[in-house]
């Protein structure tokens, strides 16, 4: 794979392993070779407008446009990202990783291949990845199952997992690690979580780092069609029930936003309703388990994505088998997105300062004793805030 190095690349002394992150990949930049050249998107190729469509029937369309779902979803700005981890693990070795002969016939250090069923991303024994930094948006990861651990330049930290939620904005700059210890040593370790990217306004993008956790007890689960219907609300709003608040600075926390964030399981037979937005927003439909799904009067087959109409409500139905989907929804913000690797800014000259900012403080440096940091071999959800305060789900 050729890498295109930006014009000030030879300045920046990053140590080799943070390189690779930033130029390659990682939790929330895997796409390789798209990443390691800087990413400029205009709004106007971004941001469709169906009050300009080209025709009536595209203004009436519920479906815009549809997309087969691999590892990494194609998203609508201002979301930047989504990726679906599914890894299953074997039991761990005690010290929460694989053992040696696990490890044989990966490209350790890059291990994206899911051998045997799991991929150890940037991990050495233990899978996930360490120290790494962003800047200039929000990342949400959402860990359905298994446990991820979490450390961070501001001194934070936590255990999170089974339902849980963590929503970070790097705002002007954090590094951090996400690694995924594999607790169990009796049973396999299955992880499986969603990371979301979504962008930050230009006047939110230097922004202290914030992290909040949404403890799975705390978030809220909405019962539909005689408990057929289960909708676990990250961001947004339905009919009267609020999710949790998001950071403060977030482009979610504005109203106008319409940022609606979902998961969805659906029974066989069940049907739901998702209204209509007030105002146009981009709203997409990853439809990553169960075999049929009827979106009005369209059938839409398994792995899909569908970017959709938002003033038009979907009347949504599932086949015979269990059927879950995920929901991202929100106003485009509007403003020129300028990517590179784990930095989104708005110019390319504020990319460059971000790299010698990054050069010259190391967004705060790293605190910890090793670059995967993990938290001890106990089954225990945790964080500790940047001021020492540590909270657990209750
Ligand atoms: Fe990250």
């Amino acid at each position: 794979m050729k890498v295109v190095l930006p014009p000030d690349r030879d300045d920046v002394k990053i140590p080799r392993r943070k390189l690779g992150f930033i130029l390659f990949s990682g939790l929330g930049f895997l796409s390789m070779a798209a990443l390691a050249v800087v990413k400029i998107f205009q709004n106007k190729t971004e941001t469709k407008d169906l009050t300009k469509a080209d025709s009536v029937e595209s203004i009436k369309a519920t479906i815009l446009s549809s997309f087969n779902l691999g590892f990494q979803w194609p998203t609508q700005e201002p979301f930047l990202f989504c990726v679906h981890h599914l890894d299953h693990y074997p039991a761990g070795n005690g010290e929460l990783g694989v053992t040696a002969q696990m490890k044989t016939g990966r490209d350790m250090g890059s291990d994206f291949q899911e051998k045997d069923g799991f991929r150890l991303y940037h991990g050495d024994d233990i899978p996930g990845f360490p120290v790494h930094p962003h800047r200039g948006f929000e990342t949400i990861t959402i860990v359905r199952k298994g446990y991820a651990d979490h450390a961070d330049s501001m001194g934070a930290a936590g255990r999170y997992g089974e339902g849980d939620v963590q929503w970070m904005t790097a705002g002007s700059g954090v590094q951090h690690s996400e690694m995924f210890p594999l607790l169990k040593t009796d049973e396999p370790n299955t992880l499986e979580l969603f990371q979301i990217w979504i962008n930050l306004p230009k006047k939110s993008k230097m922004v202290k780092p914030h992290f909040t956790m949404f403890w799975n007890e705390k978030i809220p689960k909405i019962s539909l069609d005689e408990n057929r219907v289960q909708l676990t609300l990250i961001a947004g709003q339905l009919q009267d029930v609020k999710a949790l608040a998001p950071p403060p600075d977030s482009w979610a926390a504005r109203p106008e936003s319409e940022t609606f964030i979902a998961l969805v399981t659906m029974q066989s037979g069940s049907t739901w309703e998702l209204p209509a937005s007030n105002e146009v927003v981009h709203r997409t439909l990853y439809f990553f388990e169960g075999d049929q799904l009827k979106i009005n009067d369209k059938t839409v087959g398994k792995s899909t994505g569908l970017n959709l109409n938002s003033k038009s409500p979907l009347k949504i139905t599932s086949s015979d088998n269990q059927t879950q989907f995920l929901i991202l929804q929100s106003k485009p913000i509007g403003e020129p997105v300028v990517q590179h690797g784990p930095f989104v800014m708005t110019t390319q000259s504020e990319i460059m300062q971000t790299f010698q900012d990054y050069r010259a403080t190391q967004f705060g440096g790293w605190p910890w004793k090793r670059d995967d940091m993990i938290h001890g071999k106990k089954i225990e959800r945790f964080a500790k805030y940047p001021d020492g305060k540590i909270e657990k789900p209750v």
